[in-house]
């Protein structure tokens, strides 16, 4: 069902090659990291097939679910791309340093790309966490809607101990949800943040027992699916744009999402 939605057998080996399984059922469409032999370690491979998974999401699908296979949600970069030798077939951080701006702007772009469609208004997105969840790992859990943890999940932005930033999409969601003081100590020390500490941070919705976790989402997603679509659609924009606008803006704002819903609610009546 899931390959046939992304178009055939090719595109599973694809999915293979990037550590990811991606299933659809109904509205609720699951991606796994699913390289648990190196704890879910993401690759250029990984972040351009997320990016394709978006292009290609079935129309139906309301609920994106984001989980790791086996201990840990995801141990981040596969560290093989920062040596020299870097991935067979996708060269290395290394070989990107000596590219021209263009070229290595474009790669980074792409591979935020991957995590950016998590944010469309039509669709919630649910990061369901265990274990690490470190660099890349975090940032991806960050790019979703939502986050939900398992009590052994720990957060960590590791990315300034390895001489890096955090350029997967992560920082804005960060500094939204916790201020800037407490996204620049959780960066700058990289330390690892524990499932509790992250609730009560704004990092996760909730926080349940690692054997709890599977039906805690399906529980959130069955909630969110309860709402009628449009209305969800319309909401989420509404809220997404309520930091930029004024108060006076976003007043339009609701005018305008309003009108279109009541005009939707009362067509052909
Ligand atoms: N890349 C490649 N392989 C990895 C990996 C990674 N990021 N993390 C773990 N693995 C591999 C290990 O090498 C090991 O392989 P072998 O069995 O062949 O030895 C296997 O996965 C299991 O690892 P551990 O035995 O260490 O597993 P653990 O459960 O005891 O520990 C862990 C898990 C805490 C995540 C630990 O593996 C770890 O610290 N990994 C490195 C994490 C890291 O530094 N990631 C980079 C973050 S920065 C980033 O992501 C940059 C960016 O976005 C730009």
């Amino acid at each position: 069902m899931a390959e046939a939605a992304i178009g055939g057998s090719a595109e599973k080996v694809s999915h293979e090659e990037a550590g990811l399984r991606f299933e659809v059922d109904g509205e609720i469409a699951t991606i796994t990291l699913d390289r648990p032999e190196r704890r879910n370690a993401q690759t250029f491979a990984t972040w351009s097939e997320l990016a394709r998974i978006g292009d290609s999401l079935p129309q139906q699908v309301r609920i994106v679910v984001v989980r790791g296979e086996g201990p840990s949600f995801s141990a981040g970069i596969d560290l093989r791309l920062l040596n020299p030798e870097g991935i067979p077939g996708q060269g290395s951080l290394a070989t990107l340093a000596a590219a021209d701006d263009s070229t290595f702007e474009q790669r980074i772009a792409q591979a935020q790309r991957g995590f950016l469609w998590l944010r469309r208004p039509d669709i919630v997105s649910i990061a369901a966490v265990n274990g690490h969840a470190i660099g890349a790992g975090f940032q991806l859990a960050l790019a979703c809607d939502l986050r939900i943890l398992a009590e052994d999940a720990t957060l960590c932005m590791r990315e300034p101990a390895l001489g890096l930033v955090p350029d997967l999409t992560g920082t804005k969601p960060l500094v939204d949800l916790v201020g800037l003081p407490r996204a620049l100590e959780i960066c700058l020390t990289a330390r690892a943040v524990g499932a509790r500490e992250a609730a009560a941070l704004g990092l996760a919705e909730l926080v349940v027992a690692g054997e709890e976790l599977t039906r805690a989402v399906r529980d959130l997603a069955a909630a969110l699916l309860s709402v009628d679509r449009g209305a969800a659609t319309a909401t989420k924009r509404l809220l997404q744009g309520a930091r930029e606008r004024t108060l006076k803006e976003q007043g339009a704002a609701e005018r305008r999402e309003q009108i279109a819903r009541v005009r939707a609610l009362f067509a052909g009546s």
